[in-house]
């Protein structure tokens, strides 16, 4: 039952991420705010926090539990929006390069997705380098970005961000 709230939380976590921070156009980049002294637990700790685990994906790395948390369901999602025809035709360019062996990109968008997020929920050693959500989304600031986005993307991104969620959860179903 404690697995299956920790997983409600990380629907929350993203999701309130999603709302709060993909909408803000003019974010660059993001600082914490050292002066912060609060106690409060934030989403990111209800995922797991800094406790240290082993990475799966990296035979002898540790990693915070928090954070792979949520790169498994980014993983995830990644795949989920590269099998939806709904939304696949603007990822060609991360798409041909995936077929044809590099990974390079995959990897790139992969941190930068999980480093968003982690820093949405409040992770402490964390923080998003990428680009503005305007930048990332604008084909004419990204070539990576194949047209422009409208509110039905952004509702798909979401729908496949809960399925990915879902099947992560769920592995079996
Ligand atoms: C609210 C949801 C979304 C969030 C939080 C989000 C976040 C991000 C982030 C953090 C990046 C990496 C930026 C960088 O490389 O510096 C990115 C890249 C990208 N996003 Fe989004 N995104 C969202 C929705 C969408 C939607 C709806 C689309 C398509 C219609 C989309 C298409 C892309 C593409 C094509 C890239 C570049 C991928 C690559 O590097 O090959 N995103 N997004």
């Amino acid at each position: 039952m404690k697995k299956t709230i920790t997983k409600t939380s990380i629907l929350t976590a993203l999701l309130l991420a999603v709302v709060v921070l993909a909408l803000t156009p003019t974010m660059q980049s993001c600082k914490k705010d050292n002066n912060n002294t609060s106690a409060t637990a934030t989403l990111y700790d209800s995922l797991g926090g800094t406790t240290m685990v082993s990475d799966p994906s990296h035979s002898g790395t540790m990693i915070e539990k928090g954070r792979l948390g949520i790169r498994s369901v980014v993983d995830s999602t990644i795949f989920v929006i590269a099998a939806d025809t709904a939304l696949n035709g603007h990822f060609t360019v991360l798409l041909s390069e995936v077929t044809a062996g590099n990974t390079s990109g995959l990897t790139a968008l992969s941190n930068n997705l999980t480093d968003f997020f982690c820093y949405a929920t409040g992770a402490q050693h964390f923080t998003y380098t990428g680009k503005s959500m305007t930048a990332a989304h604008d084909p004419a600031q990204n070539s990576r970005m194949n047209g422009k986005a409208d509110n039905h993307d952004f509702d798909v991104f979401v729908a496949d961000l809960v399925q990915a969620l879902i099947k992560w959860a769920f592995p079996a179903s």
